[in-house]
């Protein structure tokens, strides 16, 4: 028996499987779960079947082949916002994979055009993308593997991209100075400002007769100063390995490449910097099949969050803090892939005693470089007289507080609402999680549809009536409907995921799958807790 048995009680399960409750809402998340998944197997098909057809003729491998190709044999790869772009109107996916992938019992973080997507080019989803796996890559220490073959940007949209675009090089050359390392695959064209990843890469390598790398391609060449060009001469890798010296390695083709590449991770010997797990792994006491009934899709019926722990942390092992007091936030330690984790879950609306507790548990999280837990389902702070005396701000002020200068690692799952400032309480994107997943019942918004629709009419009311004039009710219901349904549709996954407040909704059934790879990432860093307010008891 380890220490942390002797501590630990764990979780007891109320959840009645068999109850119609539990099976309404597992049906309703099936089906969503469906919607999701149906959406992951749409990137599979590229551009659509006559770019994938063209690319493969070429006799070219497929990006998620490439990537299958580069990493250890039966790992798991996590993509990461996978659905970029949904309900923006730009390619789903940006034309790009970004994943968590071992590559020689190294976890990496890599990042892969796929160029049956509008030639791989640029879009302002693919911009943001790219800049959030940098942000990963940084935070985490993790080696950066570029698989290119993109047009660069996307020419008819440059308003959009040209200027935004820019920061993905210089936050390459930073990765660099920071000594976290970067190896480019050339697989294709690398044009333009593309060119600088090449460029800016520590380590290079390039595909022989397909590697095109140039500032400018034979079109632009003939334009500027009127040469004809040869694309071979110009950007090929050969000339890039003999002439120019831009390319490190050259290969022959891509399986070649990519053994290249893993052969460049495998002599980094990268040292992970974070404590490796210390306690058992062992599996929940419950089964991960149960995730699906727990939570409704009506995010106002209210379920008991330590159910979704039971079936996630290891053993359901479960030390609760302050558990009589500011009961609607559990706070406490377990472990999850046998990493110690501090837990902050809601279990309802938050008060002062719950903002005051979690501000107390972030900082004794800090004090002993736990990475934390947020596990978000809120509907807000408590409003009203009664709390606005009671000091509701300054109370959530200091759970805000506690939340933005923590300095151990922060993950965060969202498992039903997210609104208000309950988001930002509860280390919301704004807030600089290392992570953000989500379940797709989740609802993320200032605040519920009804509510906010029912607010602006109280505005438009009270507007009407000090200009002394009438009030259209009929006009009012109309704008009250239509505002709800607005913000019905914008507060969904599919939305929120679209515009990269996440890094992927998930499957609740793969919750701790997906949790233990974020938590080994983490774990490449140092996990160093330095927030407090001066003491840490209020
Ligand atoms: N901007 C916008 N659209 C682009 C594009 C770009 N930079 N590059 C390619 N596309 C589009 C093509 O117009 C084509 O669209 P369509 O099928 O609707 O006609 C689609 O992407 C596929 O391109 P295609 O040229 O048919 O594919 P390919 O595999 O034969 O060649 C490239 C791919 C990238 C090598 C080639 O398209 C190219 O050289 N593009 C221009 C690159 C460039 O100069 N970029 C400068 C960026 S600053």
């Amino acid at each position: 028996m380890g220490p942390v048995d002797l501590v630990s009680t764990p979780l007891v399960s109320r959840l009645k499987v068999t109850g119609a409750e539990y099976q309404d809402n597992a049906a309703a998340m099936t089906v969503l779960v469906g919607d999701v998944e149906a959406l992951h197997r749409e990137l599979l098909g590229g551009g659509g079947p006559q770019y994938v057809e063209r690319h493969l003729a070429r006799g070219k491998l497929m990006v998620r082949e490439r990537l299958e190709a580069l990493v250890d044999p039966g790992t798991p790869v996590l993509e990461l916002c996978p659905l970029a772009g949904l309900e923006t109107g730009d390619s789903v996916g940006g034309g790009v994979v970004v994943a968590l992938a071992e590559i020689f019992h190294t976890q990496c973080l890599v990042i892969a055009n796929d160029p049956t997507v509008r030639g791989g080019t640029t879009s302002p989803t693919t911009i943001k993308k790219l800049l959030r796996a940098m942000d990963v890559a940084e935070l985490n220490r993790l080696p950066l593997v570029i698989l290119v073959e993109s047009g660069g940007a996307d020419l008819p949209r440059q308003a959009d991209v040209f200027v935004p675009g820019g920061e993905q090089f210089r936050r390459l050359t930073q990765l660099s100075a920071k000594g976290i390392p970067s190896i480019c695959v050339v697989f294709g064209s690398s044009t333009a400002g593309g060119a600088y990843l090449p460029g800016m890469s520590d380590y290079t390598v390039m595909v022989d007769g397909r590697a095109r790398v140039f500032l400018g391609g034979p079109p632009l060449v003939k334009m500027a100063i009127g040469e004809d060009a040869d694309e071979e001469e110009l950007g090929g890798a050969l000339m890039h390995a003999r002439t120019s010296g831009l390319c490190d390695y050259l290969a022959r083709d891509e399986d070649e490449a990519l053994r290249l590449a893993r052969g460049i991770v495998a002599h980094l010997h990268w040292p992970r910097l974070g404590p490796g797990p210390s306690g058992p792994a062992d599996p929940p006491l419950f089964p991960a099949e149960e995730l699906l009934g727990i939570a409704s899709v009506d995010v106002r019926v209210p379920f008991d969050v330590r159910e979704i722990l039971a079936r996630i942390v290891d053993g359901s092992r479960f030390e609760e803090f302050k558990a009589s007091y500011g009961a609607q936030l559990v706070c406490g330690w377990a472990s999850l892939g046998g990493y110690p984790l501090g837990i902050v879950a809601n279990n309802g609306i938050l008060f002062s005693e719950e903002a005051q507790k979690g501000a107390q548990f972030i900082q004794l999280c800090n004090r002993s470089d736990t990475p934390i837990l947020f596990v978000q389902n809120i509907t807000g702070f408590m409003v009203g007289t009664r709390y606005e005396q009671g000091g509701i701000i300054k109370d959530g002020a200091k759970l805000i507080n506690a939340v933005s200068n923590s300095t151990v690692p922060h993950l965060t799952l969202m498992v039903g609402a997210s609104y208000g400032a309950g988001n930002y309480a509860m280390a919301g994107r704004a807030y600089d999680p290392r992570f953000v997943f989500t379940w797709p019942n989740h609802r993320i918004a200032v605040m519920g549809p009804k509510q906010l629709a029912g607010v602006l009419s109280i505005v438009r009311r009270n507007a009407a009536q000090s200009a002394g004039r009438p009030f259209d009710e009929q006009a009012d219901e109309e704008l009250r409907s239509e505002t709800e349904a607005q913000i019905e549709r914008e507060s969904t996954a599919r939305f929120a995921t679209g515009r990269l407040w996440d890094d992927g909704i998930i499957d609740p059934r793969q919750t701790r799958t997906v949790l233990a790879i974020a938590l080994t990432a983490v774990h490449s860093a140092a996990v160093q807790g330095t927030a407090t307010f001066g003491v840490v008891r209020h």
